[in-house]
């Protein structure tokens, strides 16, 4: 009996079932990690790249936050010739700047995702023309970092690859390209991979991992991108402002969040493969009340999920802090407790928010149509809650007396957020109706 459990374990391992590889270990270990927005692949930028981007004491303050890890997009493509024997100018400056970053992440112990970010124009068309030149960058890039201690830094072969470029096969077939190129210098470094689609979630319900076992998995979430991206003037199309969350924009788009995070939940469940969360971020257009209840839909499903996580940015156009100001007192409360940032608390108001969010509890959830749901806040004689629809529309609000109230919603199936409010404390849950 005991050999032939063992027998069978083996083969769910080999299966890849329930294997905890070490792709596995360094992925989990990424925990809290920030995007250090574009500084080193602004091409557009006439200085880029700039010396006075990021300094070492914004790692320390990311640090203080709880930040554990950071994802440097850098703009490879703009200093790789495009012409065999396709050249890459190991003498710009750019790889002083990236070599500044490494030192500064070995000296305050963070982990380092080396981000070939933008300039990849591919489409199914021209991709062919790029392959040799992808590869041939990620072997001098390869040669250059092999000898960073690879539990600490990896290489992400490519931002979102372009929504031209939709050929999944392809696309892989100019991965397996670059992998092969980079295993000719190291075989432990980890490689961090992502979809067609631009790493979006929809995307993840056809893909299928790649054969190479030392490697991490990697997807974005801006849903509903006119609610995220609201205001922002490069953004094309322009989204105008005003888009709240839950949202009263297009339901086109408000979907995608949903539909995103349950074919990450699938193919997470279906293939145990290591995969985090790479990108994700709300603009400072959309309204705070709004931009709270997004980020506390994302932390739960980084929770529930417990995926690793890079938020973009920091204090850029998709601030995490008031008045962009980088401190401890000065992060959105929403932004900390559903990040889980400054461990959780600080004394006042913070702590006594995030301590609220923990007191509320919401069962069962999902709940059904039928039967009735149950919101309990311990600690509290009386509270408020008021519910929304995805439209942002009030279809509930009561003054609970007690600390307990039971509710038969008829509700539609769907979801809905709950605004509890109990003395000067309040927070947004979500619940599901199915
Ligand atoms: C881009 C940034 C942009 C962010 C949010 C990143 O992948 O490089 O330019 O601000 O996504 O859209």
């Amino acid at each position: 009996m005991k050999k032939f459990l063992l027998f069978s374990l083996a083969i769910l391992c080999y299966n890849n079932l329930f294997c905890q590889t070490l792709a596995h270990e360094r992925c989990a270990a990424f925990e809290k990690g920030l995007n250090i927005n574009n500084w080193l692949e602004e091409y557009w930028n006439p200085n880029w790249p700039t010396e006075t981007g990021y300094s070492k004491s914004d790692f320390e303050d990311m640090k203080t936050a709880g930040i554990s890890s950071i994802r440097l997009p850098i703009g490879f493509s703009f200093i790789s010739d495009t012409l065999p024997p396709y050249d890459v100018d190991t003498n710009h400056v750019l790889f002083q700047r990236i070599d500044s970053v490494v030192k500064w992440t070995q000296e305050l112990n963070l982990n380092l995702i080396i981000d070939n970010h933008h300039g990849w124009f591919l489409t199914n068309e021209n991709w062919r023309s790029h392959k040799d030149r992808f590869a041939h960058l990620w072997g001098i890039v390869a040669k250059r970092y092999k000898n960073l201690d690879p539990s600490h830094y990896f290489f992400e072969l490519m931002n979102e690859p372009p929504i031209a470029f939709n050929d999944l096969d392809s696309l892989n077939l100019l991965f397996n390209t670059a992998i092969d190129s980079i295993r000719k210098y190291t075989t432990e470094h980890t490689i961090i991979v992502s979809p067609n689609l631009g790493s979006w979630g929809m995307a993840f319900n056809v893909y299928q991992p790649l054969a190479d076992t030392n490697l991490i998995y990697t997807f974005h979430c801006y849903d509903p991108l006119d609610f995220t991206h609201q205001g922002f003037t490069w953004h094309d199309p322009y989204y105008p402002t005003g888009t709240a969350f839950p949202t009263t924009g297009d339901p086109f788009y408000e979907n995608f969040l949903y539909e995103s995070w349950n074919r990450i939940a699938d193919w997470k469940a279906t293939y145990n493969k290591p995969l985090f969360l790479g990108e994700f971020g709300v603009g400072s257009y959309a309204d705070q009340d709004s931009r709270c209840r997004w980020i506390e839909f994302i932390g739960d499903k980084i929770d529930s999920l417990h995926l690793s996580w890079f938020y973009w940015d920091w204090a850029g156009g998709f601030p995490m802090f008031q008045s962009n100001s980088v401190a401890p007192d000065s992060i959105y409360d929403c932004f900390k407790y559903s990040l889980h940032l400054y461990s959780d608390t600080v004394s006042g108001i913070n702590e006594s928010i995030s301590s609220l969010f923990n007191e509320v509890k919401i069962y069962p959830n999902p709940a059904s149509t039928t039967n009735a749901l149950s919101i309990e806040v311990t600690n509290t004689t009386c509270f408020n809650l008021i519910i929304y629809d995805v439209r942002g529309r009030i279809i509930f609000e009561n003054n609970i007396q007690g600390n307990t109230t039971r509710l038969k919603p008829n509700f539609e199936r769907g979801i809905y957020v709950a605004e509890i409010t109990s003395g000067s404390r309040k927070i947004f849950k979500k619940m599901v109706i199915k």
